[in-house]
């Protein structure tokens, strides 16, 4: 009685566990034909051919004039600009209510013949990225323009990083809150992000792309953010939980779910909410089965186990790598998804690497 697995199956403490996934074949990437580079003949004089700045023209029929090199850059892997249509390229990366007041400025001269806003491309292979994008006349004829630029300015990094010193933030409050799991949570993504890019090299799954593996290398670290609102007594109590403890302890996925809510990227979440279900249907808080668990959350499930298992706790050794993989391969279609630890199995030998770089001192 009252003596509950807090830890049987896997020790991982409140942390190990999870997972599932979903197999989708993956759109062959076609490479971008990138055909000689014409020079723009109409345009005498071009200021904005060596701006730092990605700048496109446009001809009244918002046809692609011309674009400079840093726009190759910016764009690279997309497609080839000059002689396309500015709509037909970029017309998904803006609202819909946008392209409307893009066009109206460049054919009905709608505020002065200028728009200003924010864009999102993306593209298989490569993170989204965020710009603000400004239009103006570009040539003399105010009365009548004939050509018009297009400035992106890039704040994709500017914004990730604005949005991940509020949760490094969250984290810190939490760590300092659940002290004893030392470089855990970084060595989590470590292991998260391996996986999600092995996953992606070797299925081609559709559910991953650049940003899945960018974000879950971050997010992962937030599994247990949850914890905040376990009560001290019951976190750092040594020895075996009783039921309702235990109980209590699960909740820390739910409260996860609910400080993270308002992530913008909806995997946060999941990841705290699911992190503890198992492919089989028997884990919590919802005993989520299969891929009815976010690809995500079965990810972090098998780090968080690896790492939690390799971790001297209280209640438990600190198992050898060997022993490790030995204990996540048995939980093949019960705890873990198959596929996925088909592809766990043979990278682990760089979990034990990065787990003995970044070990935490106490524990020789
Ligand atoms: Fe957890
Ligand atoms: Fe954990």
């Amino acid at each position: 009685m009252g003596n509950h697995k807090k830890s049987i199956e896997f020790p991982g403490d409140e942390e190990a566990e999870v997972l599932e996934i979903t197999e989708e074949e993956a759109p062959e990437a076609i490479p971008p034909k990138r055909p000689e580079r014409k020079p723009a003949k109409r345009i005498q004089f071009n200021p904005f051919i060596n701006s730092i700045f990605p700048v496109l023209l446009l001809d009244k029929n918002m046809k692609i004039i011309f674009a400079n090199r840093a726009c190759e850059n910016l764009f690279t892997g997309f497609f080839y600009l000059e002689g396309r249509y500015f709509i037909d390229i970029f017309g998904g990366s803006f609202e819909i209510e946008d392209v409307r007041n893009i066009r109206d400025a460049v054919t009905l001269g709608a505020n002065g013949y200028s728009w200003k806003g924010m864009a999102r491309m993306k593209s298989r292979d490569m993170a989204t990225i965020e710009t603000r994008v400004y239009l103006f006349i570009a040539d003399m004829n105010i009365k009548n323009p004939s050509e018009f630029a297009v400035i992106f300015d890039d704040v994709t990094l500017e914004n990730r990083r604005l949005l991940r010193s509020v949760f490094m933030s969250l984290l810190e409050a939490s760590k300092l809150k659940d002290n004893n799991t030392g470089k855990h949570i970084t060595r989590v993504n470590f292991y998260s992000r391996r996986i999600a890019e092995e996953f992606f090299k070797s299925s081609g799954n559709a559910r991953i792309d650049a940003d899945f593996i960018d974000n879950i290398g971050f997010l992962a670290s937030m599994h247990d953010v949850g914890k905040i609102g376990t009560p001290d007594d019951i976190l750092n109590k040594e020895g075996p939980l009783s039921k309702w403890e235990w109980t209590i302890i699960q909740e820390h996925t739910k409260n996860g779910a609910f400080i993270l809510s308002t992530y913008p990227n909806p995997m946060a979440k999941d990841i705290a909410l699911s992190h503890h279900e198992k492919w089989n249907g028997t884990g919590y808080p919802f005993q989520l089965e299969g891929d009815m668990i976010p690809l995500s959350a079965q990810i972090v499930s098998i780090a968080d186990v690896y790492d939690a298992l390799r971790m001297e706790r209280s209640y438990k050794p600190p198992f050898p790598h060997r022993a490790t993989v030995e204990k996540i391969m048995e939980g093949r279609g019960t705890q873990f998804n198959p596929l996925l630890l088909d592809v766990f199995y043979p990278i682990a030998v760089d979990f034990n690497a990065h787990y003995e770089e970044n070990k935490d001192k106490k524990h020789g």
